[in-house]
């Protein structure tokens, strides 16, 4: 063990420096009773090692910060959440921290519950020596604090034995407390991490939805299950510094999960300040053993003012369940089909602007192309006002339904040939496995529907609810991938449609089901959800 860049205190280092002990054993029955942390060192050579640099007093960095979503919960903010709890009348007897890095909640449960035994688990072993000499500092200044037997393992939590704590809880009060990582399967595929599950598709998400990112989870949410599979048969409390988008998928997998948990809490935090992070994240509380509850009561977590309340309404997910009961009425199929947009992934190649002698790229390259294929393209930024005629850019459109062959097409205009052959990598080199085996040049997102003259189009990545009449300009005017629209035949038929869409109803309505601090706030799901049919 490097012990070089933990911070010891000062107390810790006149505890190790005024006595003598001649071996790890010694030490580690002095410690046990002045600290109750069981098996302080784990071998001679981690005690020889301390005594080699007591002397170091830096603070410790994480080197694998993104691996293992590494956001530390601040001593302050671990207070008031055990405040909380403790003003909630909770008095857990044994606490379960699964990812305790630095353990802040540990200490401040230590400080504020009765606590008899207490389990932290971490896969950075220097956050356990910090812990372990603060707990040490901690005692030495409080002796008489009230000393539960802590027990602390370097080990990942899916490897964890947690079968071992439950035969240890003999119905006494339980409080699972924690912030877990923060970090998705997709960021630990690009790092080639290993830090997931043994079971990583634990959503079971299968073909299409898991190419597209349906089967992008959080570790988070999968330690929080793990947790719920594993506790909420018993008494006592969950209290988990989680993402809002984890919550929601809490709360939506009730429904099917059931878990023993009621009185369910989210309380919303700023995680900039706390932890620096633009996420949305929030205290997740409930209690264990007790019937399924499917809403969970918002609050913000700094002044406990009640927000909404969010879950299921019967058969319905709402994020807003009492404004959803007023425009229920109007939840049903919508009777068009709602679509996505021209998906490249080739922005540098395909998103071009017209100039005078032809087009430039993202690449700053100026070329001559023919004008078949050639349609001006919107993106969500550009779904601002209520019409839209003009386009800022525009792509070449090589295809006019999923998988058409595209030579050719491309064999009778040469200059549009040319270019995509010039910049055939860049087509070669993206990451997406939909373009695998599929025609050189292929785009998704296209189809009869694409080519419609009048379209009504929202954004799926901005967070507002006004639907955009889209009309011909030179062309067809087409969205892209981060836009959902209708495609019609007539003006008329569109205004009319658009119009139902920003009465105040529909968007009341939209807004009591919509999520928004989900990354797409507006999805298919979700549109195709306003049934129209009612008006
Ligand atoms: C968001 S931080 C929070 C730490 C602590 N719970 C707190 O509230 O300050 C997540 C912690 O999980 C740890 N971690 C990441 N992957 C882990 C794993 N597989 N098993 C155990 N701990 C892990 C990280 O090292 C980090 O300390």
């Amino acid at each position: 063990m490097d012990f070089s860049g933990i911070d010891i205190g000062l107390k810790a280092i006149s505890f190790f420096e005024k006595r003598k002990y001649n071996s790890f054993k010694t030490v580690n029955i002095a410690l046990k009773e002045k600290t109750g942390i069981v098996d302080f060192f784990g071998k001679e050579e981690e005690f020889v090692q301390l005594q080699q640099t007591l002397n170091s007093n830096q603070n410790i960095v994480s080197e694998n910060r993104i691996e293992y979503g590494d956001f530390q919960t601040n001593k302050q903010l671990a207070e008031s959440v055990c405040n909380y709890l403790k003003n909630k009348n909770l008095k857990p007897q044994i606490i379960v921290e699964p990812t305790c890095g630095k353990g802040n909640f540990i200490i401040s449960a230590i400080k504020s519950f009765p606590l008899q035994q207490v389990f932290g688990i971490e896969i950075q072993e220097k956050y356990l020596w910090r812990l372990k000499f603060e707990l040490l500092d901690y005692f030495l200044t409080n002796p008489t604090a009230n000393k539960p037997q802590i027990e602390l393992y370097h080990c990942s939590v899916f490897d964890f034995d947690f079968d071992m704590v439950k035969k240890q809880i003999d119905n006494r009060e339980l409080l699972v407390i924690g912030n877990p990582p923060w970090v998705t399967n997709a960021t630990l595929s690009t790092l080639n991490s290993k830090n997931l599950p043994k079971k990583s598709n634990f959503k079971n998400v299968k073909g299409i939805d898991a190419i597209t990112g349906k089967g992008n989870f959080d570790i988070g949410e999968c330690i929080s299950l793990k947790m719920l599979d594993l506790f909420s048969k018993e008494n006592g409390c969950f209290a988990f510094l989680i993402k809002n988008s984890v919550i929601k998928n809490i709360v939506f997998d009730q429904k099917k999960n059931k878990y023993s948990i009621s009185e369910i809490e989210k309380h919303t935090i700023n995680a900039q300040k706390e932890f620096g992070a633009a996420v949305d994240a929030s205290l997740f509380v409930c209690k264990f053993n007790s019937m399924p509850a499917l809403t969970a009561k918002e609050f913000d977590f700094y002044t406990s003012k009640p927000r909404v309340t969010l879950g299921w309404v019967n058969n319905k997910f709402a994020s807003d369940t009492e404004k959803y009961k007023k425009y229920q009425h109007l939840d049903g199929i919508c009777p068009f089909e709602w679509r996505q947009g021209i998906k490249h992934d080739c922005a540098k190649v395909m998103e071009l602007e017209r100039i005078d002698s032809g087009f430039r790229n993202a690449l700053g390259e100026t070329f001559e192309l023919e004008e078949d294929l050639v349609y001006g393209i919107l993106k969500s930024s550009d779904l601002q006002q209520e019409i839209v005629d003009t386009s800022r850019k525009y792509t070449i459109v090589t295809q006019k339904r999923i998988g058409q062959d595209t030579q050719i097409v491309l064999e009778k205009l040469p200059k549009t040939n040319a270019y995509l052959q010039r910049h055939q990598d860049y087509f070669l080199n993206r990451k997406s496995s939909i373009y695998n085996g599929k025609p050189m040049f292929s785009i998704f997102g296209v189809g009869d529907y694409s080519f419609k003259p009048y379209k009504i189009a929202i954004s799926g990545l901005y967070k507002q609810t006004k639907f955009t009449l889209v009309k011909p300009n030179e062309t067809v005017l087409l969205l892209d991938d981060t836009c959902y629209f209708i495609g019609f035949d007539t003006l008329e038929e569109a205004q009319g449609i658009q119009n139902l869409l920003n009465q105040p109803e529909t968007q009341e309505f939209m807004e009591s089901f919509m999520f928004l601090d989900a990354k797409r706030a507006i999805t298919k799901d979700l549109l195709m959800r306003i049934s129209l049919v009612h008006y």
